[in-house]
């Protein structure tokens, strides 16, 4: 079936019910289908060479655009909240308002930078991102197949769109819901549109724009990609899901988080920096 499901960085809680669910997706044709996505740490890489790769908000918080002092303020933010984010022993409940905190408190410092608009494109090219081996297959499958991908981020549209802009994959089977930057007549950035997302509030409580589910109401076969246990929600627009298939990426803290993993996703990918698995699954159904 998908030979890619022997490799060494694939668990699984119930391999013979994800068999079942890859054959029913199949059977069932790409006209049934749609695909929706995390952003950072998904379809893009979370190390490289043993370095960290950075997630859309660093790769500004990175660049030249921000003072030494704004990097040391984003930095200490960063070291606080990121590991309550990944904390498996927390609860969601109890990680929510921390979570807006943070994306609060970041956003009211990269909007006191005087960032331009204009920075955006260089921002990206001298940044260190890069998204996962595997995806020029994974864009262009989904674009021949005219499958729609749908990328749910918490992180910041106008980066994540012109990374796959310049990665030349930004097809028109692409639609994209992140916070996006506000910027003034003068192309100064001076705040962030509502409304604000998070890890952990990637469900309908933001997906105002649920005209695009509707108009794909005939697609009730999902493939989910994520990374973080915030992620498990992304398809809660679609009204009528008839089989989901949840492919999750494990990058971080692996032995404390795996069982929890396993619970949630169908597929767990264990330090797998690349689509391959994904690629394998979508060329046997496409
Ligand atoms: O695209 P995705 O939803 O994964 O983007 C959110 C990620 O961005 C979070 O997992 C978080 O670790 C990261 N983040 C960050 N800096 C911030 C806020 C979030 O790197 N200020
Ligand atoms: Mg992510």
């Amino acid at each position: 079936q998908v030979p890619e499901l022997e490799n060494a960085t694939v668990r699984m809680k119930n391999p013979e019910c994800v068999k079942e669910r890859i054959s029913s997706l199949r059977r069932e044709g790409t006209g049934k289908l749609q695909v929706i996505s995390d952003f950072d740490m998904t379809l893009t890489r979370f190390g490289f060479n043993g370095q960290r790769c950075p997630t859309s908000h660093n790769i500004i918080d990175n660049s030249r655009a921000i003072s030494e002092e704004g990097r040391k303020k984003l930095k200490a933010l960063l070291h606080h909240y990121y590991p309550i984010e990944i904390d498996p022993y927390r609860t969601v409940e109890d990680k929510l308002p921390l979570m807006v905190e943070w994306w609060t408190k970041a956003h009211s410092l990269l909007s006191q930078q005087k960032i331009l608009k204009s920075d955006i494109a260089q921002m990206v090219k001298e940044s260190e991102v890069m998204l996962r081996d595997g995806f020029n297959t994974f864009f262009d499958q989904l674009q021949q197949g005219n499958v729609p991908l749908f990328i749910f981020s918490a992180g910041v549209g106008n980066i994540l769109e012109e990374i796959i802009r310049q990665a030349q994959v930004y097809h028109p089977n692409v639609n994209v819901v992140s916070n996006y930057m506000d910027f003034d007549d003068d192309g100064v950035l001076r705040g962030f549109k509502s409304p604000l997302i998070h890890t952990y509030n990637k469900n309908n409580t933001v997906l105002e724009n649920t005209e695009y589910f509707q108009q794909l109401s005939a697609r009730t076969n999902i493939i989910l990609l994520g990374d973080s246990m915030g992620d498990l929600t992304m398809a809660d627009g679609v009204a009528n899901v008839h089989h989901i298939l949840k492919i999750g990426f494990l990058n971080d803290k692996v032995e404390e988080q795996r069982l929890k993993y396993m619970d949630a996703y169908d597929i767990v990918l264990e330090k797998d920096e690349t689509l391959d698995v994904v690629n394998g699954i979508l060329r046997y159904i496409l």
